[in-house]
């Protein structure tokens, strides 16, 4: 690893774009501008293409056991999927055992990720049961450097869910610890009524995994967890928000000037509940928490991200196999394991469904898929930008590139993609981790294990 200079690109950041080179200083940039001072550095021609910050992903699930299976995907094949997504950066959700501690959460998630990882990482916490002892850890959360918290609203009858009060409390906590609590606001009783009506009248195929999970079931969570998060003082981030009546109270929050970040995902905009009523069982490839969808509410998903109600646009990579995963809910949609690929996938459909369609700006795509995820997720400056002492994070973005998504073109170790056969425009074409090439023309370069935990601290930016 030495000096880098990438010359010849458009710098493409948060707050605008310029013609610049990149000056990289083994794990560092250490400059941006013209006539820099590269004299013995090697030279990378990004002429017509674009530098970006390397993405930031805050939501995956790796190697996570859920829905009585553990997910496709572990550090090292879901890093590769990352990297070959143009993120360098992820956070994924390290879970507490019911009986377990937040530290041996973590403790057990370092062990997942150590060794294989092959880019930088951090994990959030997900709380499943607040003991004293866990009241008592999170003050000390910020010593194992996590800076997050999730709390599930939702997956009622699973150890995941929690009661009100006990996210009431968590808020109350977090808030005089200085840690960000982060919801899945859907409405767990609400759901488990649903599915246990629509199993008695026999409708058991994966369609009936979006029908008992209404948008009002996930709006009503979404504004409760928002009037909780007002009473306790705490900010709140909302995670993978899926519909346009659970934008609303995000946006009526902000009217208000309320501390509430929220994060939308691609498959909210690439697919539907039409997707879920696929034959011979194919709509459990689409089955995730919150679902998928009627198509309209894409529209208001976009005006959320244009408008800045929505600031991060995550993946919530959480990948089982159709083949011996999906298929334990054959008979029972209950029991399909909730989650989907796309980590890979994240920024070719933002760029091609929103840069293209002329929805957002390239800014305002590197704000949603780097810079806000850095600064959300407690990490700017040293990740998130283009700028000297930080990370020399890099995506070389090739605005000409043309992908046709399947499943044989992927990096991850699922036996199927929910975008196969989608063509994609733009696309990363080399990828840096802290100035080493980690990923080039189809090839994840960088070797498992060479990833690196980073501490991350909640500042409360405004954004
Ligand atoms: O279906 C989903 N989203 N699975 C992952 C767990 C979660 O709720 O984020
Ligand atoms: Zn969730
Ligand atoms: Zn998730």
């Amino acid at each position: 690893m030495g000096r880098i200079v990438f010359t010849g690109g458009t710098v493409v950041g948060a707050e605008g774009s310029f013609d610049a080179d990149v000056l990289v200083d083994g794990e560092r940039i250490v400059a941006v501008g013209t006539d820099l001072p590269a004299d013995g550095a090697e030279r990378v021609d990004v002429s017509g293409k674009l530098l970006m910050p390397g993405f930031i992903d805050g939501h995956t699930h790796m190697d996570m056991p859920f829905g009585g299976t553990v997910t496709a995907d572990d550090w090292d094949t879901g890093t590769a999927a990352a990297l070959a997504g143009g993120t360098t950066t992820i956070v994924d959700f390290s879970l507490q055992d019911v009986g377990g501690t937040l530290q041996e959460a973590v403790n057990t998630w370092h062990e997942k990720a150590s060794g294989k990882a092959r880019i930088d990482y951090g994990f959030h916490v997900a709380i499943t049961n607040l003991t004293d002892e866990v009241k008592a850890e999170i003050p000390r959360l910020a010593d194992l450097g996590v800076s997050s918290v999730k709390i599930f609203m939702a997956y009622k009858g699973t150890p995941l869910y929690a009661e009100d009060a006990d996210l009431f409390e968590a808020m109350q906590v977090a808030r005089e610890a200085g840690v960000l609590v982060m919801v899945h606001a859907e409405n767990g009783d609400v759901i488990a009524k649903l599915q246990e009506q629509a199993l008695a009248k026999g409708n058991t195929s994966p369609v009936y995994h979006a029908l008992t999970r209404p948008e009002e079931a996930e709006a009503e969570a979404t504004n409760r967890a928002i009037q909780l998060a007002e009473i306790a003082g705490a900010p709140l981030l909302v995670v993978h928000v899926s519909c346009a009546a659970a934008l609303e109270p995000i946006h009526r929050a902000h009217e208000l000037g309320q501390t509430v970040y929220a994060e939308t995902c691609p498959q909210y905009f690439a697919f539907s509940i039409e997707d879920l009523k696929k034959p011979d069982f194919e709509g459990a490839k689409y089955v995730c928490s919150p679902p998928m969808r009627d198509a309209w509410n894409r529209e208001p998903l976009w005006r959320g991200l244009q408008l800045g109600d929505l600031q991060i646009f995550g993946s919530d990579h959480c990948s089982f196999n159709f083949e011996g995963q999906k298929d334990l809910g054959r008979d029972d949609f209950t029991k399909i394991p909730n989650g989907c690929p796309g980590v890979e996938e994240r920024a070719q459909v933002l760029w091609s469904l929103g840069v293209l369609e002329g929805r957002i700006s390239e800014n305002r795509f590197v704000q949603v898929l780097s810079t806000n995820q850095a600064k959300v997720h407690g990490m700017y400056p040293r990740k998130g930008t283009l700028a000297p002492g930080s990370d020399a994070d890099l995506v070389i973005w090739d605005p000409m590139l043309d992908t046709t998504v399947s499943t044989a073109n992927r990096h991850g170790n699922v036996d199927y993609t929910p975008y196969e056969g989608l063509t994609f425009h733009g696309g990363p074409s080399e990828v840096y981790v802290r100035g080493e090439s980690a990923y080039r023309d189809g090839e994840v370069l960088a070797e498992a294990g060479s990833g690196r935990y980073v501490e991350r601290r909640f500042m409360k930016p405004e954004i």
